[in-house]
């Protein structure tokens, strides 16, 4: 906690006391996303049904720092094991551990146990409650978490979610998309702040290209606010290609490509996006395709780029892309990320005007910039570079 120093640079005093107000505030608004509140309530729920009684504090405040979580919805998650609803927590979780482990209930009778030597029911119940207290808190800090995520999201500004029409008329698409991707469609549209921050970051903007689209979900959402827009989505797996034309079917506004996006040839654009998708290519196609980028934009045009920050500590985002890269989920040439600050100078040496938006970010870990190439600047007239994938 900091001290206020005694005098303020401008020579006011400042009180010698905790600055307890600044505190609240940061308490309730750091890593405050959605995405990030929901999963640090689901973390607090979890550890909260652990059997780890009396260190439960201590574990979830260390989890809660080593992921960047908001401190107060870990706290919040944690009361699952407050005083009356422990034992309930307690009993639920022992018995599913018990069925889990040993395939039947534990005695209902208290005569039943006492007859155990204490060392064998002590030993018994810690397991059955590792047991049964992890699956209960993985499925009760799934679905708490998912509540508070939902509830985050409608208390979010409205540049940073979708509104209800638009939920409406996504949610509309989903059934066009096999199981799987429905559901990580779903998912996404629900919490992903990126899609309406870039959104309301397009707002006025024609024509978008969008490189490493996935299912399309940004070219719905850039279509739906403003059906005059064009929108090139390019895409190089080919199940995500077929989903994002299920998924973009009755759009002729949008049109999906499948091709490796470092390689498109890149016609002068109002906007480009690579989000989530730079760091599937080894830094030196990162430098090239950037380049290849900033020269494509028009004067004025927006290079909007979300990326993992290799110098954040938030090692949770980077643990999802590299086991969905590993899954084969996203398709990519390995995990490799910059660091923002170097992803800056990078584009700011390209000559563009970096802003970082930080609730575009959905998670510890990652960054949203917006690069604007200035009026001043020329474009090219079409540009195509093969062979440097
Ligand atoms: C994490 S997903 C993000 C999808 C989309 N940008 C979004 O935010 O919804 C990254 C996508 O980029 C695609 N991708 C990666 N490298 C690519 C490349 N060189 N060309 C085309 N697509 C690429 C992957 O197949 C994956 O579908």
């Amino acid at each position: 906690m900091k001290i206020r120093p005694a005098r303020s640079a401008g020579g006011r005093a400042r009180p010698w006391y905790p600055d307890f107000h600044a505190l609240w505030d940061r308490v309730l608004h750091e890593h405050a996303s959605p995405l990030r509140v929901g999963f640090a309530v689901g973390v607090g729920v979890l550890v909260g049904c652990s059997p780890f009684l009396g260190f439960q504090v201590a574990i979830a405040a260390l989890l809660a720092i080593a992921f960047q979580l908001n401190k107060l919805a870990v706290f919040l998650g944690l009361q699952i094991s407050a005083p009356p609803l422990l034992p309930l927590v307690l009993f639920v979780g022992a018995q599913l551990g018990e069925l889990v482990r040993h395939g039947h209930l534990l005695p209902m009778n208290l005569d039943a146990l006492r007859a155990m030597p204490t060392r064998e029911l002590v030993h018994l119940l810690f397991f059955d409650l590792l047991a049964g207290g992890t699956l209960l808190g993985l499925v009760l800090g799934t679905t708490l978490g998912t509540v508070a995520a939902r509830m985050a999201t409608r208390r979010a500004s409205p540049e940073f979610r979708l509104s209800r029409d638009e939920m409406v008329q996504l949610g509309a698409r989903l059934p066009a998309l096999p199981f799987q991707l429905r559901q990580y469609a779903r998912w996404k549209i629900l919490f992903d702040p990126v899609y309406p921050v870039v959104a309301s970051r397009l707002k006025g903007v024609r024509e978008t290209l969008d490189l490493g689209a996935g299912l399309g979900i940004m070219a719905a959402v850039l279509v739906h606010r403003d059906p005059e827009r064009r929108v090139v989505a390019v895409e190089w797996d080919e199940r995500k290609v077929a989903g994002a034309r299920q998924f973009l079917s009755g759009l002729p506004q949008i049109d999906v490509v499948c091709a490796d996006a470092r390689l498109f040839p890149v016609a002068p654009f109002e906007s480009i996006l690579l989000l989530d998708v730079l760091h599937y290519s080894e830094p030196f196609a990162q430098d090239a395709w950037l380049g290849r980028c900033a020269s494509a934009l028009r004067p004025g045009g927006l290079l909007i780029v979300r990326e993992h920050d290799a110098s954040s500590r938030g090692a949770l985002a980077e643990g999802f892309e590299r086991l969905a890269v590993k899954l084969g989920w996203n398709r990519g040439h390995g995990f490799h990320p910059l660091r923002t600050i170097d992803l800056v100078h990078r584009l700011e040496s390209l000559g563009l005007n970096v802003e970082t938006i930080n609730n575009g970010a959905a998670m510890a870990g990652l960054t949203l910039l917006v690069a604007r190439k200035s009026f001043a600047a020329g474009s090219l007239p079409c540009f195509l570079v093969q062979g440097d994938s």
